[in-house]
Formats: structure tokens, sequence, C-alpha cells
């Protein structure tokens, strides 16, 4: 296959692809971060570029205006390099830092503390122990390795412990030059304590672990002083894999026709390049994080571990592995501790991973007698109903409309992104992020764009805009838009405007995550009004207004003190589990007692999507107070 040089300017950089490359994979490639709210779906039109040389071959698309196409823009996902390439990406196609120009990014920062040692029995999942060892004479005649062996199994009181031979081959001279004071590195694996790593001296106070929440759009990485039960720093970036789409959907179909070791690789460059960060941030070495413990959706941690994807997809949805064993980090490419370890957290099914039943754990839903609900919304929206005594749970699609993609003027929580839309002084106002002038409308803002339209009488049940407003209400190819800023009223000189077409992609949205909950609940002869506590997982709860989410009907009429923002209760999940080995296990057990509903066997399904597809639904008596 012919190999071709694409340059990136203004940054000068230059990679070499394959013909046929995307210019979207191509910038990934060379390491630069390109504003793709759609994933590369051809939808939003953000990721422009302007070819100034070389050939690249692609459909032309509506999204560029005729005398930009003359000018030689092209959306950079949409197009292939056909011969050695120079592209010009303007300013706003660019992200300059991955991880600072983004406030989505910024507000995952937030370490929290989830641990509680009264609820958890302490015991992270890799130790480090401090051994002053007896040394051997002609009455204590143990052999080395043994001599460990023994002391580790007294010390963590385990039954059975195991070393690498590469370790037991080390330990005559590390013993003997240390006079026997080492510090062993013990990571729990099932039952076992393997002695992982040994050195001289006393390391011992040095032990971190990293906890990852492996989103589909955004993965978080924590560094968690594994000795002092902390959590001391939080990173996070944009999922690369972004680039194949927004959804998991998009993934797996690029996987399957170009095998999934580009996805892999995506994926854990993005874990080593928080990890990098922690590590320089922190002034913590690498040979002292120990273990990786990672949690997401069932088709990340298959990308994770580079399993085959081909049958999540297809009928039965069959995944490779939803408990797969502790692995050396080393194996799939992490950089931490060459004998380090990955765990990754168990998941219910393919289409419920392991970012659920770490939510289970965090928020105790298994523990309560009380029936609860938990659901995160997202690309997908998966659905957990149950108590201490049953746990069931389900998935939907829902499509990126609510995360800003499928939105004409969506776009990520970033600078300038209209988080906030109310009214005041009869007048329809709003709020951006950074107070910067708006430059599109995301997820939160979305929601409150819709009920706030729906209250004015903007917009009818169905979503069609019916209120004649002249200058904010025009109709472009059939399809009326109502403009919240004017160009002329935005610094920017941008419109930032909502068509009928986008509300009927959030409508969608929420009418599969609605039907959802509502069929997971049938199936087990219950209300809405028989749970008693609505947890709402996931960064995008924490700032969704309830009020207007309740008035679209994305979530329930219920009486609002039943609602728990949780915030990312994955990771919460995943760092109780990485402090404690009970809390692994009780995740373990969760995954095992839990029942999978498949929606795609719900004939009543459809039925109930199609009475969701109102604001705030059908049965408007079910949302009586919800004032339309
Ligand atoms: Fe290319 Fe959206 S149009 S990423």
């Amino acid at each position: 296959m012919s190999l071709y040089t694409v340059t990136f300017n203004p940054l000068g950089k230059k990679v070499k692809v394959n013909r046929g490359t995307t210019l979207i994979e191509a910038a990934s490639e060379a390491d630069i971060s390109i504003n793709n709210v759609c994933g590369g779906d051809g939808i939003c039109g953000h990721c422009r570029m302007i070819v100034t040389e070389g050939k690249v071959s692609g459909r032309i698309s509506e999204k560029l205006t005729p005398d930009e196409i003359k000018k030689g823009y092209v959306l950079a996902c949409m197009s292939s390099v056909e011969s050695d390439v120079v592209v010009l990406i303007p300013e706003e196609t660019l992200v300059r830092e991955k991880d600072e120009a983004d406030e989505d990014i910024i507000r995952h920062k937030r370490a929290e503390d989830v641990f509680c040692k009264d609820k958890w029995q302490p015991f992270p999942l890799v130790q480090k122990i401090y051994l002053e060892l007896e040394q051997p004479s002609l009455s204590n005649n143990t052999a080395d390795h043994q001599r460990v062996c023994s002391a580790i199994k007294n010390r963590l009181s385990v039954t059975f412990s195991q070393a690498g031979l590469k370790i037991i081959k080390s330990l005559p001279d590390i013993l003997r030059d240390n006079n026997y004071h080492i510090t062993a590195t013990v990571g729990i694996r099932g039952n076992i304590a393997e002695f992982m790593y040994v050195e001289g001296g006393n390391t011992a106070d040095k032990n971190y672990l990293v906890v990852v929440d492996m989103g589909t759009t955004t993965v978080v990485a924590h560094l968690i002083d594994a000795n002092k039960y902390k959590t001391i720093d939080a990173k996070a970036c944009f999922n690369s894999q972004g680039i194949y789409g927004r959804e998991v959907t998009g993934r797996l179909i690029s996987a399957e026709k170009e095998g999934s070791s580009k996805l892999h690789k995506l994926l854990i460059d993005d874990i080593n390049e928080l990890i990098g960060k922690l590590v320089r941030d922190n002034k913590v070495h690498f040979k002292d994080i120990t273990a990786v413990i990672c949690a997401g959706n069932t088709v990340m941690g298959h990308f994770l571990l580079d399993l085959p994807i081909e049958n999540i997809r297809r009928t039965p949805y069959i995944a490779t592995s939803i408990e797969p064993p502790p692995l050396r980090a080393a194996e799939v490419g992490i950089k931490i501790n060459p004998r380090g370890l990955l765990y990754s957290l168990p998941g219910i099914s393919g289409w419920v991973g392991s970012d659920l039943t770490a939510g289970i754990l965090a928020t105790g839903l298994n523990e309560k007698s009380e029936t609860s609900l938990l659901v995160d919304i997202g690309t997908n929206g998966e659905v957990i109903v149950g108590n201490s005594e049953w746990i069931m749970a389900c998935s939907a699609s829902a499509g990126p409309a609510l995360e800003g993609a499928s939105v004409e003027c969506g776009v990520r929580a970033e600078k300038g992104a209209i988080e906030r839309v109310y009214v005041k002084a009869g007048e329809i106002c709003y709020d951006t992020i950074g107070k910067a002038p708006p430059i599109g409308v995301c997820g939160s803002g979305i929601i409150d764009l819709l009920s706030v339209l729906l209250n004015e009488g903007i917009i009818n049940r169905s979503g069609k805009i019916v209120k004649k407003i002249s200058k904010r209400v025009t109709t472009k190819e059939g399809i009326k838009r109502y403009y919240l800023v004017l160009e002329s009223e935005n610094r920017n000189k941008k419109p930032v405007y909502i068509t009928e077409a986008d509300i009927e992609n959030i409508i969608t949205a929420k009418a599969a995550i609605y039907a959802a909950m509502k069929i997971l609940l049938q199936r087990l002869d219950l209300q809405f009004t028989d749970i008693k506590h609505f947890y709402i997982a996931g960064a995008f709860g924490n700032y969704l207004d309830m009020e207007n989410a309740i008035t679209i009907g994305l979530i329930p009429n219920i009486p609002r003190d039943r609602v728990i923002f949780a915030g990312n209760t994955s990771i919460k999940g995943a760092t109780i589990a990485a402090l404690s080995q009970d809390a692994l296990n009780k995740i373990i057990e969760i995954e095992r007692n839990t029942t999978y509903y498949d929606l795609m066997g719900a004939d009543d399904y459809i039925h109930e999507f199609t009475k969701a597809m109102f604001l705030p639904h059908t049965d408007i008596e079910v949302f009586q107070t919800v004032e339309v």
C-alpha cells in the first residue's frame, strides 16, 4: 500500500499514512486533536480543514458552502488521502490543549474521596510490605523464596502466594545485598496473593493505584495513595477513539472492518497519557504505581484488552469476557511498574458494563431493602433496578443528541458552550461556560432550551415550532429553526439555533431512555412511584436541571427528594474496589447476581418508546405537575 505524507499547518506536523486514511485519522496519528463533535460521522461540520496541496477524495458535504469548497475546505472525517497532502487547520477546528481547553474535562478533575473505612475492610488490591527477615543459619535454612512467601502470608493472612520465575531468580542477590530488609509488592489475583516485585530497603510508603473510568466520550484517571486511602489527583481527556464514532456502535463497526488494534491503541495511549500527567504533576515514580483498575462499558473493556468484539453487536450479543482475570498491565501496553497489575472490573453483559457494576456498589443500591433505580444517561442509556434481594439491568441506544452531537449547534461542554437557558423578566436568557461568547449548546443547555421553548409555547408537545417570532424563528429547506442567539447578538458573529430536526433527535434520545426505564419496571410489576432512590449517574447528571429534565420527560415525575445526582459512580465504585478486596468481591457478586433483560426481546418497547416521543409524554397525566 502507498504511503503518503500529510503535513498539518500551521503546526508544521507531518505524518506518513496509508492511502485512504482519512485526514482526521492522520491528525490523530500526528497527535493533533480535532474538533469532532459527531465522532467522524460527517454530521457536525466541525472538523473543517483546508487542503492547500495534494489530493483527497470523499463526498462533498452540505455542511460546506460552495464558496468554502472553492477555497479548498473539506471535512477531515470524510476526506481520504490520495497523495502527499498539505492541509491548513483553521483555529476553530483545533482542540488546542486536549485536557485544558475543555470545561467538561476540568469538571472531571475534581478528585473525590470516596473510600469509607468503616464500611469497607481496607485491603488494597496491591500492597507493599516492608519485611525485615530473619537471616538464614544452619538452624533456619529455609530457602529464600519460601522465606519471603511465608512472611507475606503471615502479614496478609492469606493462605496461598505465588511468584514469577524472574522474581524468584532475583531473590538471592536482593536479600543479601540489603541485609534481608526488603519491600515486597503483593497483588491480589482472585484467591492468590502474587509476590510480584521485590526491592531493597523500605519503599512501602510509596504505593499508588490508578483508577480509570473508560467513558465513551471521556477517559478519567484518578491517582490513589493506597496507604492513605485517598484520591490525590485526577486527570481526564476526550476518548481519542471519538474519531471512529461518538457511539460505541460506530467504533465496533470500524473495528470489525479494520481490526480493533487501532482502537485498542488509542485507548491505551489515552490511559498512558493521563498516567504520565498524574506521575509528572504529583512527583510519583512509574515504578510506584502498582496497579490500574479500569471500569467502563463492555465494549471499552474489550478495546482495553484487545479482545475480539465481533459478537457483541450481533444477536444474541455475546461478549468475549465480562469478567477477565487480573493481568500484567504491561501486557496491554499500560506503562506503570513493569510487574504492575491491570484489573478490568466485571460487567453484566455485552451492553451493560463494569461502569454500572461499579455504580451499583458506589450507590449501595444492592444493599438497600427499598427498591432503587440507577440510570446512566449517555449515548447508551443503561438502567438498573433493584434492591438487596434482586437486581435487573437493561440498556437502550439513545444516540448522542443529549451530549450535543446530532444537534446542529451542539457542542461539548467547553468554553463558550451555552450550559443554562432560562426565562428572566419575560426574556429567554442563557449562560455560557466561562462567560465566553456563545459557540453552541451543550447537553445541559439543550435540555433547558427544550424545556423553556415548551413552557413558552414556542414548540408544541411534538417538538414542532409553532410560534412565529420575528427574526428568531425562520425556515430553511422546509425545516423551522429557533435562534437562541442571532448572529448580530454574538461577538463570535455566529448564530446559535435549534432546528425541528435537532429537537426530534433530542426527543428520540430521551424517549429511548424513558422507555427502557418503563419496560424494566413493567417486567418487575413496579411503577416509578415504587422507586425510593432514583440515581442519575455520570458527570452529565451534575449539570442537569432536574425540573427541566422532568418537563421534557427525560426523567419521570417523582418526588424530587428521591432524585440523587450521583456523579461519576463508575470511578467511585472502582476506587472502592481498588482499596478493598471485599468490595471487589462484592462487585463480582453483583455481576453474577444481576439479571440482564434484553430490550430487543421486548415487543412492547417500541410502543413505550412511541408514547414517550412527546413532551413530556403522551400520557400527560403521569407528568401532572408539569405545566405545559
Ligand atoms: Fe467531521 Fe463531525 S463532521 S467530525
